[in-house]
């Protein structure tokens, strides 16, 4: 029984990387699929001194902790990762022990632009670092100009892209 948790750096309802890990998730076909919720209150050290860690980002370190393996595709926002998502990396930080360590990671990205996120995706590789999570090198999925690479049923368009994710889930799961 396999797990597999998505996590999208973008709170967008139409994300393209909220598609894309769905569309990862479909390849993995894992037992149970769970999409993270990073829609956390901005962290604050006072709100932590006196409320504690909240009960949204303990479940998300919660989930991370429980699943085999994760996926993080995030959006490129001005060279670098969405605010979002470091705000709920920096959270979880916060949270009791290190659910990351050791986790079987795969991190893809989809943005507009024409290098499909590649410096977020970079970004997002420095700021996972002090996690210590068991990150797959490759093949780097960078699903450029993203808004035209679904079709109208959420499908990922395009053998090219198909094939990469295909690759990446198959050496994700050769982590587990
Ligand atoms: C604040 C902001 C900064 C952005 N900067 C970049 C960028 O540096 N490179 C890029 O390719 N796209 C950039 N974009 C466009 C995003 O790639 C695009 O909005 C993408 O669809 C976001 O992912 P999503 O569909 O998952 O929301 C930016 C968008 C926003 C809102």
């Amino acid at each position: 029984m396999t797990t597999l948790l998505g996590i999208s750096g973008s709170l967008r309802r139409a994300s393209t990387n909220t598609k894309l890990i769905r569309a990862a998730a479909g390849i993995f076909a894992a037992d149970t699929f769970v999409e993270a919720d990073i829609n956390l209150p901005l962290y604050n050290g006072d709100l932590e001194e006196a409320d504690g860690i909240p009960a949204v980002v303990q479940k998300l370190s919660d989930q991370i902790a429980a699943a085999d393996a994760v996926i993080i595709a995030t959006p490129e926002y001005n060279k670098a990762i969405s605010g979002a998502l470091k705000n709920a990396l920096d959270w979880v930080s916060r949270t009791k022990g290190n659910p990351w360590a050791g986790k079987p990671l795969a991190i893809m990205s989809a943005a507009a632009g024409r290098a499909g996120g590649e410096r977020a995706q970079f970004s997002l590789r420095l700021a996972m670092m002090a996690f210590r999570p068991d990150i797959v090198q490759g093949p780097e999925v960078l699903v450029a100009n993203s808004g035209q690479e679904f079709d109208e049923d959420d499908r990922l368009k395009g053998e090219k892209y198909n094939k990469q994710l295909g690759e990446l889930m198959d050496a994700l799961k050769a982590r587990i």
